[in-house]
């Protein structure tokens, strides 16, 4: 680790977990913990829990979890010496000097100098276009109307002709070549040596949400191809995960994002005024973007090229959109190409029209989908009006399937009664229509011993933590040995440690790993579902239950071990003693 233990748990216990999230994420109360929409995978009924207690969070869809620094390095997208900085500011701790040490250092550096490498290289292009160097590409973006203010505001540059002018450069600054290569700024070859990447291109510095330079984008003047030329991925460059424009877009405290195809289109967007633009990175639109953007609005409205591969894209990114729970509506781009045409053509005024009037997703794959069909023949448009009834299937919530039942009969002139009847009987000849069955999480098998005893290991620990002072009265009973996996075990070791000592503290726990596999895995075992129980009685034999099949399968692992291992017999012996008293003892929860 880089910064001291102390200073780490210092800087967690001065930033509240649950402040922290409901900044970034909606929560609300129920039975003593927080729970919202989780921000790590899309859902629409909220699994994402925050334990103010604990300090720690779990989500029980994905298995997300951890304590603050899990939480802002996901979703901040930090690295834990980050993030570590970041709370300590806003906690106004003042951080000492981050000491030598290891790997983790090194790692940290190599991002540290991926993103130092593009910031110099984002402040090269961005002077060479000022330059005489740089004219062509400075005449090509007046030529597209773009303001000098507007040009400033996306940084944009431009890569010349004589690529050895930002080796120099970055070499100047102290840049190994190592480092150059990896940002993808340029390539070797043994007969050339290092070779400039981007060459006579204008350069789109691309930023993640704290304005740091991840990559560049840069389309080449003229014909040549490819038309546009992306950075690489990188350690810091992940373009599933970044949408290009978001730095601006989420403060533009609009209600709705407007997803765009292209960098241009986003800058000419942002010129008129439309600031909640943004466009993915020269890949298609994915999951993980779409849950980026619900962090900033319901509503996304595509403006996508009006040609045919836009409206196959739009298809697609609305039902990306509808799995991430978002509203998508479709911008009417006609009789222009794309944002950046139609609002050279016709203005911002009439964009907003086009806002105003943007189509609601459904009725615009119904759109699309007649247009396939030729509706003068009976059988083609009785095979629409199927391809209809399918689609309202769709929908699972029954007033809502109805309602868009019922326009679009109206809209298409079919029959109410018989359109119903068309998706009554698809329902039932395909088992669709009614609730769809919650996704199970991937990788999730049906209960095996080994869950089994892992699950009543979680159960007991999450139980000890919620009610601390149960630890002096089953300590006696039970030990980490008791404890079979990995990071359970782990956990046990400290935790128990600590009730000894009196100094109780889950949510460091959670530091101690380096892993974030083992943190999630640490915080889901103090955030088990207990079962809800009425009366004392019961919930005193759920709790005996519990440890007692802790017990017994700690029991059974010893047994099973006891050829191997020398210590097993005599942990063995222990736990068929602790059984025998268990059996016996009675055990007050209060
Ligand atoms: N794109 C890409 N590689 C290409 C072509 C396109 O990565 N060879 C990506 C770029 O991110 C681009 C977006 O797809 O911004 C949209 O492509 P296109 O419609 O061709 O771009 P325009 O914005 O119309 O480009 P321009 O106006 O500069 O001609
Ligand atoms: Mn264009």
């Amino acid at each position: 680790m880089f910064y001291s233990e102390e200073i780490v748990e210092e800087v967690r216990t001065k930033n509240d977990i649950v402040d922290i999230v409901s900044e970034r994420v909606r929560l609300q109360k129920r039975g003593g913990r927080y729970w919202g929409l989780c921000p790590f995978h899309n859902e629409k009924s909220p699994s994402f829990s925050v334990n103010g207690d604990l300090q720690v969070y779990h989500c029980f869809g994905c298995g997300a979890g951890g304590n603050v620094y899990t939480f802002v390095m996901n979703y901040e997208n930090y690295s834990f010496p980050e993030a570590v900085k970041m709370l300590a500011e806003r906690a106004g701790v003042t951080l000492p000097e981050a000491g030598e040490s290891e790997e983790g250092r090194r790692k940290e550096s190599r991002r540290a100098k991926l993103l130092a490498v593009n910031r110099e290289a984002a402040k090269f292009f961005y002077y060479q276009l000022r330059t005489p160097q740089g004219e062509t590409g400075y005449r090509y973006l007046k030529k597209r109307e773009l303001t000098d203010e507007t040009m400033q505001k996306f940084g944009l540059g431009f890569a010349g002709k004589n690529g050895a002018r930002l080796i120099g450069y970055l070499r100047g600054k102290g840049f190994e070549d190592e480092v150059i290569q990896e940002a993808g700024l340029a390539g070797y070859s043994e007969k050339h040596g290092m070779v400039s990447q981007f060459w006579n291109r204008v350069m789109y510095p691309i930023q993640d949400i704290h304005n740091r330079v991840i990559g560049f984008g840069g389309r080449v003047m003229g014909d040549g191809e490819p038309k546009y030329l992306n950075s690489p991925e990188t350690p810091v460059f992940d373009k599933r995960r970044n949408l290009y424009g978001l730095n601006y877009a989420r403060r533009a405290r609009s209600s709705n994002i407007i997803l765009c195809e292209g960098y241009m289109d986003v800058i000419a967007m942002h010129q008129a005024g439309f600031t909640q633009a943004v466009a993915s990175l020269g890949t298609a639109f994915t999951a993980e973007q779409a849950a980026l953007l619900r962090r900033y609005a319901d509503n996304v409205l595509l403006a996508y090229d009006s040609d045919g591969a836009g409206v196959k894209a739009a298809l697609r990114g609305i039902g990306i959109l509808r799995e991430a729970g978002l509203t998508g509506k479709v911008i009417n781009m006609q009789p222009y190409k794309d944002p950046d045409e139609f609002m050279k053509a016709l203005g911002k005024e009439a964009f907003q029209e086009r806002i105003d009037q943007a189509e609601n997703s459904f009725f615009f794959e119904i759109r699309i989908l007649e247009g396939q069909f030729h509706m003068e023949d009976p059988e083609e448009k009785t095979k629409f009006h199927r391809e209809i009834a399918r689609k309202l299937c769709g929908f699972s919530e029954e007033v809502e399937r109805d309602n868009y039942l019922q326009a679009v009969a109206d809209k298409y002139f079919i029959g109410v009664e018989n359109l119903r009847k068309l998706v009554r009987s698809y329902a039932a000849s395909t088992g669709l229509a009614r609730q769809p069955e919650r996704p199970r999480p991937a990788g999730r098998r049906k209960a095996e011993p080994e869950d089994k005893a892992k699950t009543a290991q979680r159960m007991l620990l999450t139980w000890i933590v919620n009610n601390p002072g149960l630890y002096g009265r089953i300590r006696k009973y039970i030990s980490e040995q008791d404890f079979t996996e990995g990071v359970s075990r782990r956990v046990a070791e400290r935790l128990f440690q600590e009730l000894e000592q009196g100094t109780f503290n889950p949510a460091g726990i959670i530091s101690m790993f380096g892993e974030e596999e083992e943190q999630r895995e640490a915080a889901a075992l103090f955030s088990a579902k207990l079962p809800g129980l009425e009366t004392e009685a019961e919930k005193e034999k759920a709790f005996r239950d519990i440890l007692l099949s802790v017990k017994k399968n700690s029991y059974e692992y010893y047994v099973a071990r006891m050829g191997t291992d020398v210590t097993a017999l005599s942990r063995a012996i222990e736990g068929k003693k602790a059984l025998e008293e268990l059996a016996k003892a009675h055990i007050s929860l209060d």
